[in-house]
């Protein structure tokens, strides 16, 4: 681990707490002005929370649905492990189709499973045992990314970043936004700009409020604003997250990731793209095979629940795009960096994953 970053300092928000008795989501639709957490009792209740957004981003979410199996688990009785994978299969069907992009989702839903089949009468206890460990993998590999992709950056830099991927995305520390916040321990990211993210706001109501709590300067710009930004030469970096990485290196990734890498390759800036080994799916062989999530054009007909459009228009609302492999630098995981990213090299370090 890197001595020079204080994690003390620069990670001091939990957007999930088990209490034992309860799962906690930081309700992430009402930040930055109220913080409250929401408690869940059923692994039903977790699944409408990942789907209304109280708790998002790809590797919270994961943690979520571990936490829900654990809590499904409650109305199960079972002698062994593989009779209660067979009684909880509905309930983490459920969990699974709360969001259909990040496949985080999915990955822990299948952890969850395999430790299940492998667990004997003391099944209940492996159940939130992995949860737990998936939960602290998540930050661990946070810190790591966070120390290789700063590694990337060149002192004094100035970074554009999209969406939300810090604590409240993860774990803890963040992935796009750990490289974020480790490059400004180390000196290497002088410059923070933050997109809005239209429709939900997460860069504007989230990120810039996780960033102003560690003390880091951040601008906040109209998701319009970033090419004339990559044009004027403040920025030499674009870090973003990740949905889901495919088997050539094709991204999903918050909507208008896509336009921000077309655009960083016309202004010769680099685009580089952070999330956990749990992101990246080698059973998707490209962007054409993901499924995108298309959520209520209500979320674009307003502004903070006022409606700003004239009644009877229509809009579409899908939340998330495809970046091709071509377009992107550096993906770094906790498993190490793959640079121009192509099948071959996300192969070597990955194999069939
Ligand atoms: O719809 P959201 O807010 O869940 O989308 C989140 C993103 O697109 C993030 O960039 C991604 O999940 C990575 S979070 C570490």
């Amino acid at each position: 681990m890197n001595d020079t970053i204080d994690y003390a300092r620069y990670d001091r928000i939990r957007p999930i707490r088990w209490t034992g008795e309860a799962l906690e989501l930081l309700d992430q639709r009402k930040l930055p002005f109220t913080t409250e957490y929401v408690a869940c009792t059923g692994s039903d209740e977790v699944a409408a929370a990942i789907h209304a957004l109280v708790v998002r981003g790809a590797p919270a979410i994961g943690i979520a649905a571990a936490w829900g199996v654990v809590l499904a688990a409650r109305d199960v009785d079972a002698a062994d492990g593989i009779a209660a994978a067979a009684l909880l299969a509905p309930a983490m069907q459920r969990l699974n189709a709360a969001r259909p992009t990040a496949v985080n989702l999915a990955w822990a839903l299948a952890r969850m499973r395999t430790a299940l089949e492998a667990a004997g009468d003391d099944w209940r206890e492996r159940l939130a045992s992995e949860a737990q460990a998936i939960a602290d993998e998540d930050l661990a590999a946070n810190r790591r990314m966070g120390e290789l992709g700063a590694s990337l950056i060149a002192p004094g830099s100035g970074v554009l970043t999209h969406c939300n991927t810090g604590s409240l995305a993860t774990a803890g520390f963040g992935t796009a936004l750990g490289v974020i916040r480790a490059g400004v321990a180390q000196g290497r990211v002088g410059r923070v700009y933050a997109d809005e993210t239209r429709p939900w706001n997460q860069g504007s109501r989230l990120t810039v409020w996780e960033l102003q709590q560690d003390g880091i300067d951040a601008t906040l710009i109209a998701d319009a604003a970033a090419s004339h930004l990559l044009r004027n030469g403040e920025v030499e970096w674009v870090v973003v997250g990740a949905d889901r990485i495919c088997a050539n290196g094709d991204v999903a990734n918050k909507i208008g990731t896509y336009q921000l890498a077309i655009s960083a390759r016309f202004h010769g800036k680099k685009f580089m793209v952070v999330a956990p080994s749990s992101t990246v799916d080698m059973a998707t062989p490209s962007g054409d095979h993901i499924e995108i999530e298309e959520r209520d054009p209500g979320e674009l007909l307003g502004v903070g629940g006022n409606r700003t459009v004239a009644e009877g228009v229509q809009a579409w609302n899908p939340v998330f795009d495809v970046t091709p492999a071509a377009l992107i630098d550096a993906i770094v995981t906790e498993q190490g960096i793959v640079e121009q990213p192509d099948e071959a090299k996300m192969r070597a370090l990955f194999g069939a994953h």
